[in-house]
């Protein structure tokens, strides 16, 4: 079972405690997209250029621009200008380990709020914040506990006053272990228990339910795409770990025609393919999504693709 809200964790990487023992583990997976999923904004974790002329976002509206500075404190800063108003706030804390992009935080009065510039990694630009209209400067946009079960161990809120606030001393931001393996015995051995290879990964997989488009999207389902393909129904036991080592990086597609072969015959396919082009660039083709459009992700509907319907 997957427990959102563990109580173990650091700020970024391992727990201390798992760590001891399972060093390489833990050292391979502090450089994970889950350990780095939300961060305090440092230097290192902003990826965005705070140099001029790249630090300048215009918009289609004359007089209105955004400007990322570095200020005299060594913390970062977002002025968003309209004409002769202006308003700046700090970021704060960083969302998404950069391999598509980062939103950034800012706190308020207890609460999170979203800075109306993010960071596009494929053309290494700040990008009006998805979802927010072009030519307008707004900071209202509140970011609730629920963006945190996905990407973030720990973020809980607690009354205050008429209102509520985050428990900002106990928030464990990152994904950690105990997100997914919940509170070890503190003596264990094999055989102590792993979680599910499905279910865990479909808590945060398996798309957000008032988004869900008719056919599940390749951005962020790729649950209910797997559970559309018939390697899954025809198969007993094919399941995210099949493929994934979450306790890596794993990024080239290449590496993963092994695993198709466990279950195919390299002649299954009637194209003979070679080395070169893999198994996945033809049955797991990179696609648009739908919700998020400047991007595209790896389809996890395994099928053969351009075939007339
Ligand atoms: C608590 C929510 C959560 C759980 C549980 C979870 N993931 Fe993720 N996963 C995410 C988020 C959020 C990202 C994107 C992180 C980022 O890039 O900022 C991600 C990214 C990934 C990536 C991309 C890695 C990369 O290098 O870019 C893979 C692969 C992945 N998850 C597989 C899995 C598998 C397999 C499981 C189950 C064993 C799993 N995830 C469980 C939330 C989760
Ligand atoms: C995104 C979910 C997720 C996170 C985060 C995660 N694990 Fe795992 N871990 C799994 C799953 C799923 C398995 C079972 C893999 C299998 O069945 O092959 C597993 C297996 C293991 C195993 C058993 C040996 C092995 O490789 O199969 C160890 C030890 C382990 N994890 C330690 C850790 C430690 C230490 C951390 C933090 C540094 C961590 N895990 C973070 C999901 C996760
Ligand atoms: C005192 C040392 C120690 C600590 C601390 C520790 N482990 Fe382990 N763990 C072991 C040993 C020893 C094994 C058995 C050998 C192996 O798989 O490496 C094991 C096995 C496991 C397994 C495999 C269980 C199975 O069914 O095969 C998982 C999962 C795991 N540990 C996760 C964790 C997580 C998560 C933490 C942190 C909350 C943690 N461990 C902390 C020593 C430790
Ligand atoms: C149900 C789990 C879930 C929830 C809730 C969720 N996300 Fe995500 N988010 C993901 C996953 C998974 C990814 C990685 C994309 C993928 O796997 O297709 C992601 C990616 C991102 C990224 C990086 C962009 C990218 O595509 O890589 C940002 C930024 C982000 N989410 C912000 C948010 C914010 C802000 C909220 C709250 C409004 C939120 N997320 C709520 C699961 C979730
Ligand atoms: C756990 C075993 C398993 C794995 C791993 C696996 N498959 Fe399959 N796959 C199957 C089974 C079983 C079928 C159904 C065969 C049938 O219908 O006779 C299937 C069907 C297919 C089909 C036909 C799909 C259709 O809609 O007609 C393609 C193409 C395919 N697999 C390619 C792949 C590729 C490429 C990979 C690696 C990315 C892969 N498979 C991984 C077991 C697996
Ligand atoms: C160049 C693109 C390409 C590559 C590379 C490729 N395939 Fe295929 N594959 C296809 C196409 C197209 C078909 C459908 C052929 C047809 O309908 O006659 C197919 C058919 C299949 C089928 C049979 C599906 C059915 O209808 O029963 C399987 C299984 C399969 N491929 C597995 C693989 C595996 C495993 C690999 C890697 C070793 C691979 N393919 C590499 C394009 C490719
Ligand atoms: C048959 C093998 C296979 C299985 C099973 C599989 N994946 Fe993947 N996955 C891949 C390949 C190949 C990639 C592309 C590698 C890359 O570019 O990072 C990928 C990429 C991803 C990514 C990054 C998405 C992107 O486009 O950047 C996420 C997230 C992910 N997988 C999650 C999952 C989850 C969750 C499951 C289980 C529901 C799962 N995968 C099952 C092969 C698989």
């Amino acid at each position: 079972m997957l427990i959102l809200f563990g109580a173990l964790g650091a700020a970024t990487a391992a727990p201390p405690d798992c760590a001891t023992c399972h060093r390489d583990i833990a050292r391979g997976f502090a450089r994970t997209a889950h350990a780095n999923a939300s961060r305090p904004a440092t230097a290192e974790s902003i990826l965005g250029p705070f140099d001029a002329p790249a630090n300048r976002l215009n918009t289609s509206k004359k007089g209105t621009y955004f400007v990322m500075e570095r200020g005299e404190d060594g913390r970062f800063y977002q002025t968003g200008v309209d004409g002769s108003r202006g308003r700046k706030e700090r970021f704060d804390l960083v969302i998404g380990s950069g391999r598509r992009g980062q939103s950034y935080l800012y706190w308020r009065d207890g609460l999170l709020f979203q800075l109306p510039v993010s960071y596009h990694a494929g053309t290494a630009r700040w990008i009006n914040s998805p979802g927010y209209e072009d030519g307008t400067v707004h900071f209202g946009r509140g970011i609730p506990p629920m963006c945190f079960g996905c990407h973030a161990t720990r973020a809980e809120i607690e009354p205050a006053g008429r209102s509520v606030r985050y428990r900002r001393e106990e928030m464990i931001l990152g994904i950690g272990c105990a997100k997914c393996h919940g509170e070890m015995p503190a003596q264990h051995a094999s055989g102590s228990g792993k979680p599910d290879g499905l279910k865990t990964c479909a808590a945060c997989h398996a798309g957000l339910a008032e988004e869900r488009p008719p056919a599940p999207d390749v951005h962020g389902d790729q649950a209910g795409l797997l559970r559309a393909s018939r390697c899954f129904q025809k198969s007993r036991g094919l399941n995210c770990v099949t493929c994934h080592d979450v306790h890596r990086v794993q990024r080239e597609p290449e590496a993963f025609n092994g695993r198709c072969v466990a279950c195919h015959e390299r002649t299954a396919c009637t194209k003979q393919p070679d080395r070169a082009s893999g198994c996945v660039g033809c049955h797991m083709p990179l696609e648009k999504s739908k919700l998020v459009e400047v991007q595209t992700y790896r389809s996890h509907r395994i099928a053969v693709y351009g075939r007339k319907k």
